[in-house]
């Protein structure tokens, strides 16, 4: 499972590695991040310590931002891969301050001690296949967490009434050539909607992204799309499967898990609609 997340795809999603840049949509914006913190500021309740954070993955913009909030921050990923291009993303004193542990996230709780005020996680759940292993770490995450505790993710979802005919890779093609979508909007919508009539299935509810990427690999062969496009398609690179429920689903899930959520979807690209940014709560406490 580790090789789907290897070293290509990570350096894939880097603009400019000097400058510590990522290609936004497959890593959260500046917009993005500014949701984060204000949600994750509003989950900090007690001033007489130092919230702390849990950051799932080792997405350096929500280690900057929570280091810089003020957060004691946690980092969690099982990719020494990502740990070692990542990992100095984070400048010091923050960086030597940072616990990274190398693990898996479903059993972050044999490996934490303390209550966490808040966890972040950028596109985490996409890596976790089937409901069942959905609702287990869900738990797992609630039972991490201090009371107003949050958890707070940006998530891809197929959205109520999203128009998937509109996703279809040459519609998109067609949009991107005429100057309707940017480069972020077309990759990232390339891969998650571009292919779905071949490589997603709605009874697993899981995308193949290797079908998605072998076939752009025809296309660009085949001179359909340019090399320049190609590139663009793969700055959102993946070879394994993404689990995507539609947006009742995913909701639902919170639901019955016991949290409340909040999700103001921001305006202005076109992935903000089904990559949303949620903050959960749990609702007893
Ligand atoms: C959370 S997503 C982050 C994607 C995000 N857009 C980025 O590039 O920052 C991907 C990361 O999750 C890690 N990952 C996936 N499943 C995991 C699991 N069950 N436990 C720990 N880490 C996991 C992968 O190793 C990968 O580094």
């Amino acid at each position: 499972m580790c090789s789907d997340w290897n070293e290509e795809v990570y350096q894939s999603r880097i603009n400019n590695a000097s400058q510590f840049l990522r290609f936004e949509a497959a890593s959260p914006n500046a917009e993005e991040i500014k949701q984060y913190r204000d949600y994750a500021l509003s989950c900090t309740r007690d001033n007489s310590r130092q919230p702390r954070a849990l950051v799932l993955g080792i997405t350096p913009e929500l280690r900057c931002m929570a280091a810089a909030a003020g957060f004691e921050l946690i980092s969690a990923d099982r990719s020494p891969d990502a740990i070692s291009i990542y990992q100095d993303w984070l400048q010091e004193p923050a960086r030597s301050q940072e616990k990274i542990i190398r693990g898996d996230w479903t059993v972050l709780g044999e490996q934490i001690s303390g209550g966490i005020d808040v966890i972040l996680g950028d596109g985490v759940f996409g890596n976790i296949h089937g409901l069942e292993s959905h609702r287990e770490l869900l738990q797992e995450l609630i039972s991490l967490l201090n009371p107003g505790g949050g958890i707070i993710l940006r998530q891809a979802l197929i959205p109520r009434g999203f128009p998937v005919e509109d996703y279809e890779s040459m519609v998109l093609l067609e949009k991107y050539r005429a100057g309707q979508l940017s480069d972020g909007e077309f990759g990232l919508a390339m891969r998650l909607w571009g292919m779905s009539r071949l490589a997603y299935n709605p009874d697993t509810c899981l995308l193949d992204n290797k079908i998605v990427y072998d076939h752009y690999e025809f296309l660009r062969q085949s001179a359909v799309i340019t090399p320049d496009e190609h590139e663009v398609i793969r700055r959102y690179c993946f070879a394994g499967k993404n689990m995507i429920l539609s947006q009742d689903v995913w909701e639902e899930m919170l639901e019955s898990a016991g949290l409340e959520f909040e999700m103001q979807p921001l305006t202005g690209k076109d992935w903000y609609g089904y990559y949303p940014v949620y903050c959960c709560r749990h609702a007893v406490q």
